[in-house]
């Protein structure tokens, strides 16, 4: 089976092909003649994910899938969400927005948090949405140096270390994106096994 990840970055690309098995092929945006850069500027991580999915599916008419992920700080009242890439600077910074964030955090005595990823797909002319999450706290300092992003400050629940430091296999076992594929990936090889 052939479908499109809305997506432009290769690494996720292959994180995902990888969970999701030789029966689908990928194919990015571009694979479909698609260079216009896909839009994400709704304020909910669902509201991304739909947006990105129905966009590529109206341009190409490929059934597709895109994905959107933010970490919500329960005491910064689910900050950054939505805003994760673009938290510190428009760009996407990743040092500057983990500096930011344990600025804000500092001297706050619950540092609870979790990342959540929303994955949408449009198969079939209908909509579906799935969902996985990993909770954990964000730690004092930075450690680690595997990973992207808040990596370096995100220590997941039962675990003595930060996602930068755990190495990838266990990072994509319990996470938050890991567990949105793993849904998909329930639900698209049902749906083959019905056919
Ligand atoms: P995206 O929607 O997957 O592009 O994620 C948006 C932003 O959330 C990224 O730019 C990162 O700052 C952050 N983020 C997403 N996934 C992870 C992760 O697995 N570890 C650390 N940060 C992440």
């Amino acid at each position: 089976m052939k479908i499109v990840f809305a997506t432009n970055n290769r690494h996720k690309l292959e994180e995902v092909s990888q969970i999701l098995g030789p029966a689908f092929t990928l194919l990015t945006p571009a694979d479909c003649g698609l260079t216009e850069e896909i839009p994400e500027d709704r304020d909910t991580l669902e509201g991304n994910a739909l947006q990105k999915a129905r966009f590529v599916k109206e341009r190409t008419g490929y059934d597709c899938f895109a994905d959107d992920t933010g970490l919500e700080v329960a005491a910064l009242g689910g900050e950054p969400g939505v805003r994760s890439a673009r938290y510190a600077t428009d760009g996407h910074d990743h040092a500057a927005n983990t500096a930011l964030l344990l600025k804000n955090l500092g001297g706050k005595a619950d540092r609870s948090a979790r990342f959540r990823t929303v994955i949408a797909l449009i198969l079939g002319g209908r909509e579906y949405l799935f969902e996985g999450e990993v909770r954990g706290e964000i730690t004092e300092v930075e450690a680690g140096d595997k990973g992207f992003g808040y990596d370096p400050v995100f220590r997941p629940d039962g675990y003595a270390q930060t996602f930068a430091e755990l190495p990838a296999e266990v990072k994509n076992r319990i996470s938050h994106r890991g567990e949105a594929v793993r849904k998909l990936a329930e639900f698209l090889r049902t749906g083959i096994d019905n056919k």
